[in-house]
């Protein structure tokens, strides 16, 4: 591969991605003297955080008693069970802590009248272990992720973090089971890059672009989930895919749950409103897995609202307007351009939308990346840490309540920092970098740089994006799922015929799409798998054939690899944690989720 020659870095950290997550572990990492690197294909804030907008959980109790606690416990039966409760400990514990250093920072929280953080209701969050709803959710009005993006990045300016702004990261440079740094393309000029690290850090989101409608970004394609797939890890739990109840009908666009925590209310073709049958304690905040699949039900059975029937009505119309103003003004406006609704006149139509991936690099709580090796569920793969949507935890094992990814994002961005203090030197002496550790990543970029097939890099997106939307939905069985995976092979298979018409290096957008899509069908293939092979039904992976949760065979986590050469995949297991952090505590057993 001599025609590529890369430009040389070396750092002690470096964390790709500059979301949440990505600034809360650079930031923490160059606080603690380490010379540190944030290589992002978006500007920083552009990354997909700055859309989160409902709020960052946490148990301030500053709208009546809470607990973390009770958070803990909600946070756990969120997860159906499939949370590692050590971690949801460690998650709930220093929660509040780090609520108050966003404060600290300067982020723009809304105020109660005696100018305390604003909560609201989010669902599945309840008092007093499962009681009713409580206000636990901190929010600056309807744009918190926006609020906390900007003034991350703002902090991580005032330390010493370098920022490698629209690097496109490519694979990760493995040594022998240590990885050592990480190989990325800088868009605007077309160089490559080696960055070496004694630690990587991904923070690079999740996928739901592998789906048709998502609310996520259209930079939403799992980048560091496939760089781990390539080296040979597997992911964990990628089963789980959270359907939001309330993306925009047609445009997919996200109306916070927030909504609901206001007092927003769904309703269906005979203007019942449904939620009261299938969570009659919490109704409209029950969790987002319960709601979707309600709304899915109403829908089948004739109830959907519109012309065809095929959506729900999301009432905000009740609401004094001068409350949509203050704490929902984004989606009042993302409404009336995309639904072209007024919503202090008219329902919103909406349908559960993609929204989140529970699962990802499997890591334990500092941030470092696990795998199974023999009999080791937990052995730590050195050089290695993933952070926020990229990582499985797993605190939100099956399902993730509302509010708990914010609170993800820095509570371990911080750890992972913590623990690269703790772990490394600043300054220690690297080994040398070979050219056959990058070989393969010259050859990957190369290959599809002069791809000369006939199908569109779109097409083949496309039509794995459709699969994915059809086979692996809020309900799946197994015949869906079989459909899935011989859709997602066919795709697959397809791939050797792509073709890329740009040959450039400088802003080729087109090999960019390319390397993303290649990206995503590797976790598309992982996710359609890991669900035929889970013959449960268990927080967001519903399958109608198996309609019962099945904790004697199935408390445990999928572990699947992918062979890139012929798109096939492996499946194993680790346990579920099920012991907490700390003794003062004691683990939750399993019971029934109801609401
Ligand atoms: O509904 C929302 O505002 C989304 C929040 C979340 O996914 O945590």
């Amino acid at each position: 591969m001599s025609a590529y020659k890369f430009i040389d870095h070396k750092f002690d950290v470096v964390v790709v991605g500059a979301g949440g997550s990505g600034l809360r572990a650079a930031l923490g990492a160059a606080q603690a003297g380490l010379k540190t690197a944030c290589i992002t294909k978006v500007f920083p804030t552009r990354s997909h955080t700055v859309a989160a907008q409902g709020g960052i959980s946490a148990s301030l109790g500053n709208m009546g008693q809470d607990d973390w606690r009770w958070h803990m416990f909600d946070t756990v039966k969120g997860s159906d069970w499939l949370g590692d409760q050590d971690a949801i400990e460690y998650l709930t514990r220093n929660a509040p802590a780090a609520v108050y250093e966003l404060e600290h920072w300067g982020v723009p929280f809304s105020r109660t009248a005696d100018g305390k953080i604003y909560q609201r209701a989010f669902g599945g969050m309840t008092k007093n272990y499962g009681e009713g709803p409580i206000q636990r959710t901190c929010a600056a009005a309807d744009r918190t992720g926006h609020a906390m993006l900007h003034t991350m990045y703002g902090q991580s300016l005032a330390h010493d973090t370098e920022f490698f702004i629209e690097y496109f990261a490519l694979d990760l440079i493995m040594d022998d089971g240590v990885c050592r740094g990480v190989t990325a393309w800088k868009l605007d000029d077309g160089t490559l890059h080696r960055f070496q690290a004694q630690m990587v850090i991904l923070a690079t989101g999740g996928y739901g672009r592998a789906y048709f409608s998502a609310t996520s970004a259209h930079t939403c394609t799992g980048d560091g989930n496939a760089m781990a797939l390539r080296a040979g890890l597997p992911l964990q739990d990628m089963e789980f895919v959270q359907f939001h109840p309330t993306g925009i009908y047609g445009a997919g666009c996200l109306i916070t749950e927030g909504a609901r925590g206001e007092g927003g209310y769904l309703t269906n073709s005979e203007g019942e409103r449904f939620m009261e049958r299938y969570a009659p304690s919490v109704k409209d905040l029950a969790p987002r897995d319960m709601v979707s699949r309600a709304m899915t039900i109403e829908i089948r059975e004739g109830r959907g609202v519109g012309p065809n029937k095929d959506h729900i009505f999301l009432h905000l119309d009740h609401l004094d307007p001068k409350i949509l103003h203050e704490r929902l003004p984004g989606i009042s406006e993302t409404a009336k351009v995309f639904a072209g609704v007024d919503v202090t006149k008219a329902p919103i139509p909406v349908l559960p939308t993609v929204h989140y991936n529970m699962g990802g690099i499997p890591t334990n709580y500092h941030g470092e990346v696990v795998t199974k090796l023999g009999d080791n569920p937990d052995q730590v793969i050195p050089g290695l840490m993933a952070v926020g949507e990229a990582a499985c935890v797993s605190v939100h094992g099956a399902n993730r309540l509302g509010s708990n990814s914010l609170i993800d994002l820095v509570v371990f961005g911080r750890a992972a920092a913590l623990r690269c203090a703790e772990i490394l030197k600043p300054g220690a002496k690297q080994p040398e970098l070979k050219d056959v550790q990058t070989d393969g990543h010259l050859a990957r970029f190369d290959r599809f740089r002069n791809a000369s097939g006939a199908t569109s890099t779109a097409e083949l997106r496309l039509e794995m994006q459709k699969a994915m939307q059809e086979d692996a939905a809020v309900f799946r069985t197994g015949e869906s799922l079989d459909s899935g995976v011989a859709r997602l092979a066919e795709v697959w298979r397809k791939k050797a015929d792509i073709k890329v018409s740009d040959r450039g290096l400088v802003w080729n957008t087109d090999l960019m799409e390319t390397l993303e899509f290649d990206n995503l069908i590797g976790q598309a293939v992982v996710t359609v798998n890991g669900a035929v092979n889970r013959t449960e039904s268990r927080g967001a992976h519903a399958r109608e054939d198996f309609a019962d949760r099945n904790d004697a065979e199935w408390m445990k986590h999928t572990l699947a690899w992918l062979d890139v050469e012929t798109g096939k995949v492996k499946i194993d297991y680790r346990p579920v944690h099920s012991y907490t952090m700390s003794d003062d505590i004691a683990y939750i057993p399993p019971k029934q989720r109801v609401y």
